[in-house]
């Protein structure tokens, strides 16, 4: 990444405002072929932003992606005292270098307004609890793919010593006198965003933490490396059990944020429906087999090399069953993705989603573009059309927008879809990547 020969400049971010009159209007059809870019993993940027509460020294995260959900977060970091510089950010680079530096902590609250916006805010009371010994931070609440408690992020805090108490829709959480003692967790459910506060809330604890039945997600282990730069002594990366010996303090680091596995398993499903040969630059196979294997059972030709996977399609689809779980197996993020992918098979695909219980929001949207969905309970029976017909959509969650926008672009005639800050807050320039490698795509703006 190079600097762009701009100069730092101290960015106080400022709170995204989704501009609820964007459109993305698709005329579908045309075949993608090229190279498309692959942007730092939002979800691994999510949990890495809020390990600067954990050290008084600069972290500096290279590969930060340009997204919705990025910069809430950086706003909610300058609420908690955290200064930030933004480095190298030409608008024609993809990504950008941030030095976060939380010399002293100012809040040890994170409020509903920002959190209700951005569920991904509780990302920061594992950290207060260890750097401050205290957080209050609202409740997330539900959300459209469901209702999403954190029930287990408060019972972790609690094995390691922590108290909390829940009231009027705040947890107020604090440690005792010299830090947190240390315990052992056993996860019932596998929770990425659980396993997350933890891993931070132990890496300056005054004992030893232990979870099991943690997430592997290789958002995890980018956390995990993270910390581990920042001088936490972690074992067990990249398995579900996690033992992390607490450290005095961390110290600043640099890093640089993975490659979104999901944003190149969202634009590989794009050449796959299109029938075409899209080069995904810098995206890392090792982190998408179990993606990368239901392409190859769809028929899609996917040959990774030493600079990213090159997916190639003639259109002709395979039916798949596919049901969602924890890495390294199917991923719910893809759910959408793959279902707007397996309209054009050639028969019906079963597709199970185990993880949200309201992750089928995108159904009717891309019925209504001719697709043939029936949903029955957690179980979608998708079966091949040989046509799509563009049409006005509504996007409801993140990936349920980019299902629309992947049928649009092999559908015939125009698709609009509308409230598109949906996708903002996960895919770093869609617009610019599709059309660089042929998609008549535009945003359209009544704001
Ligand atoms: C993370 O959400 C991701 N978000 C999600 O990506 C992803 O879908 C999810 O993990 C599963 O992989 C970020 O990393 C910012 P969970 P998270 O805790 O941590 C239940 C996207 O599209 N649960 O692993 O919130 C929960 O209801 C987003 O990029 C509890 O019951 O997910 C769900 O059924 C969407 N109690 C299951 O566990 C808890 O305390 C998995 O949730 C926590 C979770």
């Amino acid at each position: 990444m190079t600097n762009g020969g701009q100069p730092p400049c101290t960015a106080r971010w400022r709170r995204y405002e989704p501009c609820p009159m964007d459109r993305i209007h698709i005329r579908g059809g045309n075949m993608l072929n090229g190279r498309l870019p692959i942007s730092g993993a939002k979800n691994a940027a999510l949990t890495l932003l809020p390990c600067a509460l954990l050290t008084d020294e600069p972290v500096t995260l290279r590969n930060l992606p340009r997204l919705a959900d990025v910069d809430s977060f950086g706003h909610l970091l300058n609420q908690l005292g955290v200064s930030t510089m933004i480095e190298g950010a030409r608008p024609e680079d993809f990504g950008r270098v941030l030095t976060m530096r939380a010399g002293r902590v100012t809040s040890t609250e994170a409020p509903y307004d920002i959190v209700r916006k951005m569920r991904a805010s509780i990302l920061v009371l594992g950290p207060l609890l260890a750097r401050a010994g205290e957080a209050r931070v609202s409740l997330p609440g539900g959300c459209a793919i469901g209702n999403r408690p954190i029930d287990l992020h408060l019972k972790a805090l609690e094995a390691f010593g922590a108290t909390l108490e829940t009231t009027a829709g705040y947890v107020r959480a604090s440690v005792p006198d010299g830090g947190l003692p240390g315990g052992i967790y056993t996860f019932p459910v596998v929770s990425v965003g659980a396993t997350e506060n933890a891993v931070m809330a132990a890496s300056l604890a005054n004992g030893t933490c232990i979870l099991e039945n943690a997430a592997r997600e290789p958002e995890i282990v980018d956390l995990c490396n993270l910390l581990v730069a920042m001088g936490a002594d972690i074992e067990g990366i990249g398995t579900d059990k996690l033992i992390i010996h607490g450290r005095e303090r961390l110290h600043g680091a640099t890093y640089s944020v993975m490659p979104d596995r999901i944003e190149a398993g969202s634009y590989a499903c794009a050449a796959a429906i299109t029938g075409g040969s899209v080069d995904l630059i810098g995206a890392n196979a090792d982190d998408m087999h179990a993606i990368l294997a239901a392409l190859r059972d769809a028929g899609v030709q996917v040959d990774p090399h030493k600079d990213g996977i090159r997916i190639s399609s003639d259109g002709k689809l395979k039916p798949l069953t596919l049901s969602t779980a924890p890495f390294p197996a199917f991923p719910t993020d893809m759910q959408a993705q793959f279902m707007a992918m397996l309209t054009k098979a050639d028969g019906a695909s079963v597709l199970t989603e185990t993880i949200f219980e309201n992750r089928y929001m995108h159904v009717p949207e891309l019925a209504r573009m001719g697709a043939d969905i029936a949903v029955n309970g957690r179980t979608a029976v998708v079966r091949g059309v040989d046509k799509l017909v563009g049409a006005p959509v509504m996007a409801t969650d993140l990936r349920a927008s980019m299902s629309l926008i992947l049928a649009g672009l092999a559908a015939e005639g125009e698709t609009q879809v509308q409230r598109v800050y949906h996708l903002d807050r996960g895919y770093e320039r869609l617009e610019e990547k599709l059309s660089a490698v042929g998609a008549d795509i535009e945003r359209v703006s009544d704001g």
